[in-house]
């Protein structure tokens, strides 16, 4: 077993520039070159972390990408994350190889829902470890986990998931299992932090985040952005567009205030948007 060289999710790591969900890749085969200018735009402009995930289909543009940025991946946090839920050491070497690296910060489980029992889980979860144990993994971990997934695996664990990126906003901001991660030591992380502003418009914060985010001048995306990270939740956040990325990176530079982030919160908490897992969880369910 070679050491961990385990990088703190903090600083300039907590925000992270992400690779997938609404990115098109036309052609399989080969490598899109708009998408690795993409990337290689985001390293320029700053970010270095960079969410990956094999169900993305662009860990080779994200890996020509590094390389023609020259940053070392050394001096980058790369999480990768396995959609394959058998014979996930195959799907994890050839995710290090399409990334072009021989080591990622964070090897996630892509979500829970394939398992058909608790065992089947905690068997996924047995390959993540023996992963870690590889040491070609800084920390392990899991998304899209509801509290009664990590309780399932916490069950059989010999290690616990470092991190769980999950979808939070201020349209669903999940507290019960924020407390949870906090007393497990599992770190929260957000995707689809812009909600509020692309997806789940009009909404009862639109004229909250216009007033701050004039207050600051800075963008209701950078205020979003902050009012996650300011409460320690890591943040993956993406653009095509390269004035929309450089101004993202501002919300690392931008303090709210303790009455701000309440306000945000509290009228976020009058509207329920969830963007996906739709088909599993009930419209209500806030969790
Ligand atoms: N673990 C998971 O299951 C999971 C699920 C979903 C996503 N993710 C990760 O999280 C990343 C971000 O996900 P997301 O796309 O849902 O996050 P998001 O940051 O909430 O939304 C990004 C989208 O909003 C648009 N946008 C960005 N800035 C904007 C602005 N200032 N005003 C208006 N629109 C803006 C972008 O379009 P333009 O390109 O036009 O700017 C992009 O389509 C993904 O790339 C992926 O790495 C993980």
């Amino acid at each position: 077993m070679s050491g961990h060289k385990t990088k703190a999710l903090d600083g300039p790591f907590l925000l992270a520039f992400g690779t997938g969900s609404t990115w098109r890749k036309e052609n399989q085969g080969a490598l899109n070159n708009n998408l690795i200018e993409i990337v290689k735009d985001a390293l320029q402009s700053g970010y270095r972390h960079l969410d990956t995930a094999e169900l993305y289909n662009t860990e080779n543009e994200v890996g020509e990408a590094i390389k023609r940025s020259g940053i070392s991946p050394s001096d980058l946090y790369i999480i990768a994350k396995a959609f394959t839920t058998s014979n996930i050491r195959a799907a994890f070497d050839r995710t290090l190889r399409n990334l072009g690296v021989d080591y990622v910060d964070l090897y996630v489980l892509h979500h829970p829902y394939f398992a058909k029992s608790e065992e089947q889980l905690q068997a996924a979860w047995v390959e993540i470890e023996d992963i870690f144990d590889s040491g070609k993994v800084g920390s392990i971990g899991v998304s899209n986990f509801t509290k009664a997934h990590v309780e399932t695996i916490l069950k059989t664990a010999r290690i616990k998931p470092a991190a769980n990126q999950i979808e939070l906003n201020p349209y669903l901001q999940r507290v019960e299992l924020q407390q949870y991660h906090k007393d497990h030591g599992i770190q929260t992380f957000a995707f689809s932090p812009l909600s509020p502003i692309v997806r789940a418009k009009p909404g009862p914060l639109d004229d909250v985040l216009e007033t701050i985010a004039q207050k600051h001048g800075v963008s209701t995306a950078v205020v979003l952005i902050r009012w996650a990270l300011q409460q320690g939740i890591a943040v993956v956040t993406t653009s095509t567009q390269n004035e929309r990325m450089k101004d993202h990176l501002l919300a690392q530079k931008v303090s709210l205030t303790e009455e701000e982030i309440a306000l945000i919160s509290e009228v976020g908490s009058e509207k329920h948007f969830r963007g996906r897992w739709n088909d599993i969880f009930a419209a209500e369910d806030r969790s």
